[in-house]
């Protein structure tokens, strides 16, 4: 009971735009630092380097989630562009994701389609792979199209797909056609029952299913979770159906789990961590927290230790 009220709490600060600018505005860091790599595309690179020193793959999220004009808009485009430099410059292993909603797909559907395009143009060319991160239900559409349209052009794009939407085996199904490298997650927006999964074993339960749809249908699959279960559910089914080692990877958050992740690594998975940057990093916080509400007693611990 406490915890959904405290994990309702903590999305509906995520949301909040007084409190993002009041965030942005005052530095407030509070422990953000366990979860986020730094503000500038050098303290990304840093952390990148550290993180491939240590066996992992890396995907950058330059954090950045309400946009408010075409302006802002064009400048998140271009900070992708720049980590997609960065990374080919230091010859970093790292992919980059990012979120529609900050190429302007608020604003229009064909500003984040172009701003799409410039990104994937560099992309390419420096062979960087991107995800587009799937938002909540309301752009989930809107989101796959954009997706479709994308991947019939590019190769090096990829996005994902949520299991507590009971949509998600539909798109599992309908996306194969286009043999996409997905990200699968059990989903981090606060969603309405009439599209998603109120119980969390009935979340669960089809995460599996989508995760062995997608192994079966042959294609790249990124199982991003913490969840021990879901980590041993899927090298059942790799070993169950001889899936090569190269079809397959684990994606954790960064500043969670660490030791698992090492572990994966040692036991020789592809392990890839997830790695925000950026001054907007009070949404992406602030769902860290309510996705977990032991994680506030650690930052407590960090703001009171310091
Ligand atoms: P869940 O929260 O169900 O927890 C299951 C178990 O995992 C726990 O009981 C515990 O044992 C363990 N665990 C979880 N968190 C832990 C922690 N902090 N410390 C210790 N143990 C922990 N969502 C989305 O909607 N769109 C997206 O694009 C993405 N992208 C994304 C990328 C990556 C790389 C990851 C890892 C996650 C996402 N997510 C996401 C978030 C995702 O949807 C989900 O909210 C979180 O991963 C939490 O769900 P889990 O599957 O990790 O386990």
């Amino acid at each position: 009971m406490m915890e959904q009220i405290l994990r309702n709490f903590f999305l509906f600060l995520s949301k909040n735009k007084f409190f993002t600018k009041l965030a942005r505005r005052y530095g407030l860091r509070f422990g953000a630092g366990r979860f986020v790599a730094g503000e500038t595309i050098p303290n990304a690179v840093n952390t990148i380097q550290k993180l491939n020193g240590q066996g992992m793959s890396v995907t950058i999220d330059h954090l950045g989630e309400f946009i408010d004009t075409e302006k802002e808009a064009r400048e998140a485009a271009d900070e992708c562009i720049e980590a997609v430099k960065a990374i080919a410059e230091h010859k970093l292993d790292s992919q980059l994701s990012l979120k529609l909603t900050s190429m302007g797909l608020d604003i229009s559907y064909e500003l984040a389609l172009e701003n799409m395009k410039r990104i994937l143009q560099v992309a390419e060319e420096k062979d960087v792979f991107i995800t587009i991160d799937m938002e909540d239900f309301e752009r989930c559409q809107k989101t796959i199209k954009l997706f479709k349209e994308l991947r019939t052009e590019y190769n090096n794009i990829g996005t994902v797909i949520q299991s507590y939407l009971y949509r998600a085996v539909e798109d599992i199904e309908d996306l194969n056609q286009y043999n996409p490298n997905l990200r699968l997650v059990k989903g981090a927006y606060k969603e309405s029952p009439k599209v998603a999964f109120p119980d969390k074993k009935d979340v669960d339960e089809n995460y599996k299913k989508i995760i062995k749809m997608h192994l079966l249908n042959g294609n790249y699959t990124a199982v991003a979770t913490h969840d021990d279960a879901m980590i041993e559910y899927t090298l059942k089914v790799v070993q169950e159906h001889n899936i090569p080692l190269d079809q397959f990877e684990f994606q954790m958050l960064y500043g969670i789990r660490v030791e698992r992740q090492e572990e994966l690594v040692k036991e020789g998975y592809k392990m890839r961590v997830y790695v925000p940057y950026g001054t907007d990093w009070y949404g992406y916080f602030m769902r860290r927290l309510a996705e977990r509400p032991a994680n506030v007693a650690f930052v407590l611990k960090g703001v009171v230790g310091k």
